[in-house]
């Protein structure tokens, strides 16, 4: 099979397209044909040893969508033809997605509905369900996502034209929240809106607090926060009391300063995650809750949606990589059979 595959770390360039043997699946396994493979941050960063080293050759990519074409012991017989997204996130596995085969645990092959395509399928994995859990960490609630579980919170999506913060968007308004979106630029806004947000507030200019104050009197109940350092006093001057700012990523590295006292006042609740340990359980619960999600049609991809896709052909994933790095916007995809 075709696949791209690294064994040392470094730039784009160290991605190689290779010909390799097909994988089959063990005990409880299934083997997919991947028609989309999804690139996120964390698959460039990994490439460029943020991760550690790498001991063997790596086939990259965390996400993806394909067909189940082979499956092994203890596994349904009838799982042969079944359309699926994939969920990788299991640290140490070298076979990613980013070849025409691969092989995962078959719990980590989710089955994807007939009306959700490919792309929809390869954009899932890592935002979904890094959005699933900074909405699922306040302390009152909820920890599960279905239609009314956000009833009554207001949640704050920085950065709603990312990919993870067009899932927080999307997925927050599925579960009844109202949704405001910190953006940059009109660009961004009109993806933001398209995603879902009620409200979108500029935070590069004007007094973004005092318009999110406007929309929110009582307060923000949970933030999604891609940028911590750079967001921080935006977010306590918007946060409730007893509210929750759930940290995925730190993007322009501000370090942060806290206010001890400020924080104790607020009943400030940070969550830190990040997926590579937040734990089996959280993510098959995520992975539940993100189906029913992409079942209602709550998900969709594409420009009209809030996330344009940018698409390269399997031999120029480098490219893929550069775009992602670069901060593309929208989901760089990679296209591997069609
Ligand atoms: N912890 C985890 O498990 C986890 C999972 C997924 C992703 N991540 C990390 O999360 C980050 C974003 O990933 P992504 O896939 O969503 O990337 P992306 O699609 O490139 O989106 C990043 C977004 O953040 C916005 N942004 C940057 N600085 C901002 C600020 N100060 N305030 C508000 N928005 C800001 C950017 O837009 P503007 O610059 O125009 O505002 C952009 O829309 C990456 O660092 C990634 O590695 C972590």
């Amino acid at each position: 099979m075709k696949a791209i595959s690294y064994h040392e770390h470094g730039g784009p360039d160290v991605l190689q397209l290779v010909d390799r043997e097909l994988p089959e699946p063990g005990p409880g396994e299934v083997r997919v044909r991947i028609t989309v493979s999804g690139v996120n941050p964390t698959d460039w960063k990994t490439r460029a040893g943020a991760n550690g080293p790498t001991e063997s050759a790596v086939i990259p990519h965390l996400d993806g969508a394909g067909v189940i074409e082979a499956v092994g012991e203890g596994v349904e017989r009838d799982r042969v033809g079944q359309r699926v997204w994939l969920l990788m996130v299991a640290p140490g596995r070298p076979g990613g997605t980013a070849a025409e085969f691969t092989v995962v645990p078959a719990e980590q092959a989710v089955p994807l509905p007939d009306e959700a395509g490919f792309d929809l399928g390869a954009s899932l994995g890592v935002p979904a369900h890094t959005a699933h859990r900074a909405l699922t960490v306040a302390e009152d609630g909820p920890r599960r996502l279905r239609p009314g579980a956000l009833e009554g919170k207001v949640v704050l999506a920085a950065g709603g034209a990312g990919a993870v913060g067009h899932a927080v968007i999307q997925l927050a308004r599925w579960a009844g929240a109202t949704v405001i979106s910190t953006i940059s630029g009109p660009e961004k806004a009109r993806l933001a809106t398209a995603a879902g947000a009620h409200h979108v507030v500029n935070y590069r200019e004007g007094d973004p607090a005092a318009e999110i104050r406007a929309i929110a009197p009582d307060g923000v109940d949970i933030i999604a926060e891609v940028a911590l350092g750079a967001n921080l006093d935006l977010d306590l001057a918007v946060l409730r009391t007893r509210g929750t700012i759930a940290v995925y990523a730190n993007d322009g590295d501000k370090p942060v300063g806290l206010d001890v006292r400020q924080n104790m006042m607020l009943n400030t609740r940070f969550q830190f995650l990040v997926l590579y340990t937040v734990g089996s359980e959280v993510l098959a619960a995520a992975s539940e809750d993100v189906s029913a999600a992409v079942g209602d049609g709550a998900l969709p991809v594409g420009e009209e949606h809030g996330l344009p896709l940018v698409r390269f052909p399997l031999d120029r994933t480098a490219d893929a990589h550069r775009a992602v790095e670069g901060g593309a916007v929208g989901k760089v995809l990679v296209d591997v059979s069609r």
